[in-house]
């Protein structure tokens, strides 16, 4: 390709890819496969790095983060940031409704919108393109946070349709729950601390200085505002053609915007989201009310901190108040030692509260605790309730002082807090039994052993008997033992040898997870074993070719060093060994990583390969077969004979189909 051609096949890649991210992310609505969406993304990548004379800043590739920024300037707003008059009460609202009403001679609209508990971000288009993204700051700059933002999927790059020349539009950056959930869970396998709320991690998230982490965490926005337009319209109007340029703008069918002339109803809006909000996938943390047409806002103004034209009501988070009965302290499997309040039950947002967790020593201190102490609880953003304050004016006299423990409540080994971790440990893990139970429980969890009919329950069973007390030992059990356990049928027993036999064909990377090498969670247990192929190999790594590797840091390599220093670590290793796991990975011929993450399909009769044969190859390059058609399928391979009702069901969800040429293409590009 000559100069002129390559910058012309750029701008058409980015234009497509623009689109499908549209209909994938703003839509969901995809038109093609994921697979398909990466071969453009990859061709488009390729061309960039060739030519990077012709890289646009909005390129589609800048979805996927890289840029590290040292610091982020400080920008200016054009239009300053305010915040809301907020209320939690809904007279004050109907008052408010009152007085603009009488304020405004004509006839006035409201719109009613969910208050996203996010952070809010200003964007500027110019000609269509982003060009800065700024946090709200204090009100009148903020940080310029832009390669982060261009991470997220929701907010174009590029807009299409009539825009306007030079705007800016404003929304609130938020953290999907389903998310969030995700990267807690992540984060509990590598033994970190968790996130405490949504809200918070997003603002983290926004200001990282490496924005693949952020492109990586799933962040999302809503928009809510247009600033700096020329266009004679009301708000909702506008929040309307706001979608038509390509943002993901509040939908009317989901009831998250709507427009009314009276109070009922904005109190009607209230009500619906009081009780509705627990079903969304995102955190609110009340509504917006605000007047819908321009003119009216402008006549309406501003007071010093925020606009007359709108105002917000915030639910009440649910708080009860309930007696502290006791504080005991959990170990887990790491050691880590975590205070849990006993409560007396009470009722909480329509569940019993029996516990709360106080997450660690400070959180004891800041609340000074004292036994039977009358406490508020409040469900708030966390899963778990927490203890928020203490009504001083109900603690009985002389209530004894709560002081975080000093010895592991289970071993009595002396704690200990290392510099810069928030959490106590008990560093006995060789004999305290929780932590010897968490690590047999851990060895044979779903993503590591997976071992059938063994679950926590028998685990404790078969410690307390000591019949095992570390996971080696499981693959020395006979029958005959397990089976005199209390309410241990012979069909169970017979299940539980089976599974732990069975358990010898799980591959090394699986093995090496359930081994539970603090910090080494799935990813990077598959990743270890891809590099270094063999247990030998990490066994005797060096600190230097541990750090080598992607993704291993000084943290996660000292941890590996000292697991394998470690005698008793040594020879449960070696007993596994004998007992006949896997401690390589088998590597099959011509395998790659190409059809990483896709799902398969393989129907009817073929010429060239048999449908066995077929799906080796796939599974060989990482995909996987699944049996029947379903919208989570990405290939379907279509051979002769194949029903057609399957076919009709591919093609009616939008399934590539590949004929068997197709794939053999495909397997050999
Ligand atoms: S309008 C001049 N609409 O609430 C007022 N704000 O306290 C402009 N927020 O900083 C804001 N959802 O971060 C507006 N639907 C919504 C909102 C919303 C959440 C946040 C925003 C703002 C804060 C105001």
């Amino acid at each position: 390709m000559n100069p002129n051609e390559v910058k012309i096949e750029i701008g058409r890649l980015s234009k497509e890819l623009d689109h499908h991210n549209y209909l994938y992310y703003v839509e969901s609505n995809p038109s093609i496969a994921d697979y398909d969406f990466d071969v453009l993304l990859k061709q488009l990548q390729e061309l960039e790095e060739k030519f990077p004379e012709f890289v646009n800043e909005n390129s589609p590739t800048k979805r996927v983060g890289g840029d590290i920024t040292k610091k982020f300037d400080s920008v200016v707003h054009k239009f300053p940031m305010l915040s809301l008059s907020n209320t939690y009460s809904e007279d004050e609202i109907s008052d408010w409704v009152m007085r603009i009403t009488k304020l405004e001679d004509g006839e006035l609209e409201f719109v009613c919108e969910l208050k996203y508990d996010g952070v809010a971000i200003g964007i500027q288009y110019v000609n269509g393109a982003l060009t800065r993204a700024v946090t709200r700051g204090d009100g009148s700059q903020g940080e310029n946070v832009t390669s982060n933002v261009k991470t997220i999927k929701t907010i174009p790059l590029r807009l299409k349709g009539d825009f306007p020349k030079d705007f800016e539009i404003r929304g609130e950056i938020f953290f999907p729950l389903k998310n969030f959930n995700r990267l807690n869970e992540q984060r509990r396998e590598h033994s970190e601390p968790e996130f405490a709320n949504p809200r918070n991690t997003a603002s983290g998230t926004l200001k990282m200085q490496n924005s693949k982490v952020v492109a990586s965490r799933g962040l999302d926005c809503f928009l809510y505002g247009v600033y700096g337009t020329n266009i004679e319209a009301g708000h909702y109007e506008m929040v309307n053609r706001a979608a038509d340029w390509g943002f993901k703008t509040p939908k009317p069918e989901k009831r998250f915007i709507e427009k009314t002339k009276t109070v009922g109803g904005v109190m009607e809006f209230i009500a619906y989201w009081d009780k509705s909000r627990g079903e969304l996938p995102f955190e609110i943390d009340g509504v917006v009310i605000k007047v819908n047409s321009y003119r009216q806002q402008e006549e309406l103004g501003f007071t010093a901190k925020s606009p007359r034209w709108a105002i917000s009501y915030k639910f009440k988070a649910e708080r009860v108040e309930t007696i502290l009965e006791s504080v005991v302290y959990q170990v887990g499997r790491t050691g880590a030692v975590t205070p849990v309040a006993n409560l007396k039950p009470v009722q909480l947002g329509g569940t019993k509260v029996k516990r709360a967790s106080l997450y660690n020593a400070d959180q004891i201190e800041r609340l000074n605790l004292h036994l039977n102490d009358s406490v508020y609880v409040e469900k708030g953003g966390e899963i778990i309730p927490k203890i928020i304050g203490v009504n001083l004016d109900l603690r009985p006299v002389e209530a004894e002082h709560i002081f975080f423990i000093e010895n592991c409540p289970e071993c009595n080994t002396r704690l200990e807090r290392k510099e810069g971790e928030v959490h106590h440990y008990c560093l006995n893990e060789s004999t305290c039994p929780p932590q010897k139970k968490g690590k047999i429980e851990h060895f044979i969890g779903r993503k590591a052993l997976n071992i059938d009919g063994l679950g926590a329950e028998t685990v404790d069973a078969l410690f307390d008997a000591r019949l095992i007390s570390n996971y080696a030992d499981l693959y020395d059990l006979k029958f005959h033992q397990v089976v005199e356990l209390e309410r241990m049928a012979d069909k169970s027993a017979n299940n539980l040898i089976f599974g732990v036999r069975g358990s010898k064909e799980i591959p090394f990377e699986r093995v090496l997870f359930g081994l539970g090498i603090r910090f080494v969670g799935e990813t990077l247990a598959k990743k270890l074993a891809k590099s270094l192929k063999n247990i030998d190999a990490l066994a005797s790594a060096t600190f230097e070719e541990l750090i080598a590797i992607d993704e291993i840091g000084d943290r996660i390599a000292e941890s590996i060093l000292m697991f394998f220093r470690d005698e008793e670590n040594k020879q449960l290793i070696q007993r596994l060994k004998d007992a006949g796991l896997n401690f390589e990975i088998i590597e099959k011929e011509g395998a790659t990583n190409k059809f990483e993450g896709k799902s398969f399909v393989v129907s009817g009769v073929f010429d060239v390969f048999s449908r066995t044969e077929l799906k080796e190859a796939i599974e060989i390059n990482g995909g996987k077969n699944v049996s029947s058609i379903s919208a989570k399928t990405d290939f379907v391979i279509a051979g002769d004979k194949m029903g057609p009702a399957k076919l009709k069901k591919a093609t009616d969800l939008e399934i590539t189909i590949l004929s068997e040429d197709d794939f053999i293409k495909i397997l050999n590009e």
